[in-house]
Order: structure tokens, then sequence, then C-alpha cells
């Protein structure tokens, strides 16, 4: 499956440039994992890009990150540079299909595994999440590929977002995911 996006010539070309109200965030969440949170996470900056807006896809799955790897893309630089403080925030950004200002959309990326990012103090947290409300002043929309359930950082970074998407399945226990997902919801608010 692809999520490249149409060639370059058939799209809108934009320049990136800072606006004066930040960008909407929507963050993508779920009470259980692997339900599909970052498939919809980048079918939705997919789509937010074709539709010309300039998009940024930010790896939120603080200990599980994959977006990178979902998108087939191999980043030079992560979140993970950002924490240990070897890159600013907004060099970690990857243009993918050209980027936001060329039709495609921005990845911020994270780094499946890395302990730097599982255990993020709330401080760090806090901070990530200023860094991101900033950059999103050079954006459109931006979308926020959550970690699954409820964990205090995870809650943390949700509050970020105008708005949270809940991805609910009928497939696992989805009685026990509907009323964790309400749980999100009311943390992440
Ligand atoms: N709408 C869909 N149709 C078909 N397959 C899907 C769909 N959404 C997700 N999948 C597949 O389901 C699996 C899990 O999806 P994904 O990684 O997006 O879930 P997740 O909620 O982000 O998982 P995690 O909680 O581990 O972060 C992947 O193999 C993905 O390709
Ligand atoms: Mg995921």
């Amino acid at each position: 499956m692809s999520f490249l996006l149409p060639k370059s010539q058939d799209r809108p070309t934009q320049q990136p440039s800072r606006r004066v109200e930040p960008a909407s965030i929507i963050a993508v969440g779920s009470g259980k994992g692997g339900v599909g949170k970052t498939f919809m996470s980048i079918t939705l900056a997919s789509a937010f890009a074709q539709a010309g807006r300039r998009t940024l896809l930010v790896d939120g799955d603080l200990g599980l990150a994959n977006v990178d790897v979902q998108l087939g893309i191999a980043p030079e630089t992560d979140l993970a540079a950002v924490i240990a403080g070897w890159v600013e925030l907004e060099d970690a950004v990857t243009p993918v299909d050209g980027g936001s200002a060329h039709g495609g959309f921005d990845v911020l990326p994270g780094r499946s595994g890395s302990g730097a990012l599982a255990e993020l103090s709330s401080e760090e947290v806090a901070r990530l999440a200023a860094g991101l409300s900033a950059l999103a002043l050079q954006y459109d929309q931006v979308i926020l590929d959550l970690g699954a359930g409820i964990e205090a950082n995870c809650m943390r970074l949700a509050r970020a977002a105008d708005k949270v998407g809940m991805i609910v399945t009928d497939r696992h226990e989805s009685r026990r995911q509907g009323v964790q997902g309400h749980q999100l919801h009311r943390l992440a608010s």
C-alpha cells in the first residue's frame, strides 16, 4: 500500500510561511493498541496535503514510534535527537513526497524502542507539547499519532491537541476499548 501523493506537477505548490494562528492539531488515540491509529494518521495527513493544506504529521507514540516504518522512509533525525538536545524541533522535520511546501507533507518522526522517548519526564513532555504548538504556526494542519492507552505522557501530549479522535474497532474487546476511549477523551480535555 502506498501513501504517496500524485506527482507534484498535479498538485498545488505552496510556499512555507508563518501563520498568525497556529494550525489546528488533531490527535489520533485509542484505548487498545494495533487498531489503526498510525494508518489513520498517515491517511489523514495525506488527505489534508492533497487538499492543499500545509500538513505536519507528528509521531507521538513515544515508546513504539513507527510512522517512519509505515511510510517507508528513513529519517536522518527524529524526536529522540531533539530530546537529546542534538537538533532543534523544526530541524527534525522530514519531508514526505516533497514535503508540505511542495504538496506532500512533513513528518516529525519518533524512534521506536527509544528509552529516551518512552521515559520522558512530565517537564520534557510539556516542553515537547509547547514546541509542537509553536511549530504549528508554520502549518495549516497538524496530525498527532498517539500511543495506545491512557498512560500519563500520552495524555500530556494529547492535551496539546485541539481535537482528539478515537479509533475503535469491533474486533478486540470493543466494550473495554470504548470505556478507555471515553477516559482518554475526558483526561485529554
Ligand atoms: N483501515 C485499515 N484497513 C486495513 N488494515 C489496516 C487498517 N488500519 C490499520 N491496518 C493495519 O493494522 C495494523 C495495525 O495498524 P496501525 O499500526 O496503524 O495500528 P496502531 O493503532 O497505530 O498500533 P499501535 O497501537 O501499535 O501504535 C497494520 O498492519 C496496519 O497496516
Ligand atoms: Mg501506531
